[in-house]
């Protein structure tokens, strides 16, 4: 059923502002702490930015196993790694609201592709 109250997009418009995944089904992120990240995520987003602004969802691996928890926002292909609860307040506020990557948490050297960390 369609909301009538909404205006319509235009065709191939994605319907959220930003979307933020959160790799919650990969075998090394979920050990974590990824699913206390992602529930803070959507809450505090939910809370923060509205259920337009803003699509909080679990993503299964990212391929940057052993960096987590990994999460990535859109539409800016920002990458955060090593995303604790104690930083999803930073992360909402100072980028999902106010635009500005959390420069301290960027996902910093790293390859075009898959970045898994071999178990030594
Ligand atoms: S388990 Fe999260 S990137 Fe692979």
């Amino acid at each position: 059923m369609t909301d009538q109250t909404k205006p319509v997009l235009a065709p191939g418009a994605g319907p959220f502002e930003r979307h933020v995944f959160v790799c919650m089904s990969g075998g090394v992120c979920p050990s974590q702490g990824a699913e206390q990240v992602h529930a803070a995520m959507k809450d505090l987003a939910k809370q923060t930015c509205g259920p337009v602004a803003v699509r909080v969802n679990k993503s299964g691996c990212l391929g940057q196993c052993g960096h987590g928890p990994m999460v990535c926002v859109y539409p800016e292909n920002v990458w955060y790694a090593g995303v604790k609860v104690e930083d999803v307040a930073e992360i909402v506020e100072r980028h999902l609201v106010g635009g500005e990557p959390v420069e301290r948490l960027l996902f910093r050297d790293h390859h075009a592709g898959p970045n898994v960390v071999k178990k030594g």
